[in-house]
């Protein structure tokens, strides 16, 4: 029933600025870009949030504290000319994942601290490197300073926004010096995907990135942003049978439908379900599939295939990739339950079941779909932002969305 969908579709393009103001996943949380907006003397801080990724990180996260610097302080880092991917880390060092009011930097167990922050998230601290040092110093200072270093040279200035106890904003008047977040990180064209994907429990599957002669479409978009899915080794052998069948032109596209050209982290995934354009997007051959969450959960679906990330292999912005536990099957190649076709909507009232880990498992929105493999389906949706009446199917307006910011981010 492909009319359905492509009046779907374009009803969702008629309808992108209604959706975009009324159903952002986002709309109750806190948006730091636009809480820094309103204080000009932060945006080249904010500015730097935006393009490392962190706001997102930020945004996501439910308890936070941002400890922001002004634009001089900010030129101070910047004269470093330090790479992208390390400013990242120096700033991932300002975000407390804990929430300090300006009241609590004075009530303080023994008057100090030592706090986790997101460059300690993101697994790139060594040692104690993640973790700031709050001290409230005699006289009613109260400074900031790696724990690693021991060097407590940024003075708290003064609160900026305050939400207890989601996120709160104080302004300190250095950047935190920190040896190892200024650590050099490899350069984007130094990353070397398939080298990366064997050393990471991923290489058979990049040993058919170079045997379909993908290789170079990945490499090449990673400077721009690239989000990778590997399926490991024993989902890709099984799968093999399969594989072979294909055509040299089919199995091309096929691995290239498991990366996507932009840079998506986790949190940003969790944050919005919707449609993801790939590598082997390629006009008519739509090769896309939508994301779907579901709590802590992250599902890729297409017509064919649900498959759930497990794990992340390396986050290395601009490159990240995750590990998935199916081979990613387009409707391209492979063929779609009808259920799917009808993309019919979800009864509403109807929780998710436990999710099938056969790789057959395949997506259907009607209790009485079936799967290529005539093997029935569990899955049912549940809508979680209530614009299934509209059209057929929340998560495709959703997607509009998410496509949209997708482009906005490749531009
Ligand atoms: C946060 O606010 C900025 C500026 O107002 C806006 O461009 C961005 O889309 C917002 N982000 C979210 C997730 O709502
Ligand atoms: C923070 O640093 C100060 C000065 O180096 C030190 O005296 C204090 O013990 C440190 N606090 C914590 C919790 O490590
Ligand atoms: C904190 O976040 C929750 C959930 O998003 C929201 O209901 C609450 O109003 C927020 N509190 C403040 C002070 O913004
Ligand atoms: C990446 O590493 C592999 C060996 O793991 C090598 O064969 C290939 O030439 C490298 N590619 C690039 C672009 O450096
Ligand atoms: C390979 O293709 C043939 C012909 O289309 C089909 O009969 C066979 O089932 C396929 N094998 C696999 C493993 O998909």
């Amino acid at each position: 029933m492909k009319p359905v969908r492509s009046v779907v579709a374009g009803i969702a393009a008629v309808l992108m600025a209604l959706v975009l103001l009324g159903s952002s996943p986002q709309a109750d949380a806190h948006n730091i870009t636009r809480i820094l907006a309103k204080h000009p003397e932060y945006s080249t801080f904010n500015h730097y949030l935006t393009l490392t990724h962190l706001a997102v990180e930020i945004n996501r996260r439910l308890t936070i504290t941002v400890l922001a610097v002004d634009n001089s302080a900010m030129s101070d880092l910047l004269a470093k000319h330090l790479s992208l991917g390390t400013i990242k880390n120096v700033l991932s060092l300002h975000i407390l994942v804990d929430y300090f009011g300006a009241k609590k930097l004075h009530q303080l167990t023994d008057r100090t601290t030592s706090t986790s922050t997101l460059f300690q998230a993101s697994g790139a601290a060594p040692g104690t490197a993640g973790y700031v040092n709050i001290t409230d110093l005699k006289g009613g200072k109260v400074a900031f300073g790696s724990t690693e270093t021991g060097d407590l040279n940024a003075m708290f200035v003064k609160s900026v926004d305050e939400r207890p106890y989601n996120i709160s904003v104080l302004q300190i008047s250095q950047v935190l010096t920190s040896p190892e977040a200024e650590a050099p990180t490899a350069a984007p064209s130094d990353l070397n995907l398939t080298a990366i994907l064997t050393k990471q429990g991923c290489k058979a599957f990049a040993d058919l990135i170079t045997s379909s002669g993908a290789g170079h479409t990945f490499q090449e978009n990673i400077d721009g942003g690239l989000t990778v899915f590997c399926p490991p080794d024993s989902v890709v052998n099984a799968f093999m049978p399969k594989y072979k069948n294909l055509t040299a032109a089919q199995k091309a596209s096929l691995i290239l439908y498991h990366g996507v050209p932009v840079y998506q982290s986790l949190q940003g995934m969790k944050s919005s379900n919707g449609v993801m354009n790939t590598l082997a997007t390629d006009g008519a051959n739509k090769y896309d599939f939508t994301i779907q969450n579901d709590g802590e959960e992250v599902t890729l679906k297409t017509k064919v295939t649900t498959a759930t990330i497990t794990g992340t292999v390396i986050d290395q912005d601009p490159l990240i990739v995750f590990k998935v536990d199916k081979v990613l099957q387009p409707r391209e190649l492979f063929k779609a339950s009808e259920a799917e076709e009808a993309e019919a909507p979800a009864p509403k009232a109807t929780k998710k079941k436990k999710k099938s880990t056969d790789d057959s498992d395949a997506e259907a929105d009607s209790p009485d779909a079936y799967s290529p493999d005539g093997e029935p389906s569990d899955l049912t949706e549940e809508d979680k932002d209530g614009a299934a009446g509209l059209v057929a199917g929340g998560r495709l307006l959703a997607g509009v969305v998410l496509s949209l910011c997708l482009s906005v981010a490749m531009l």
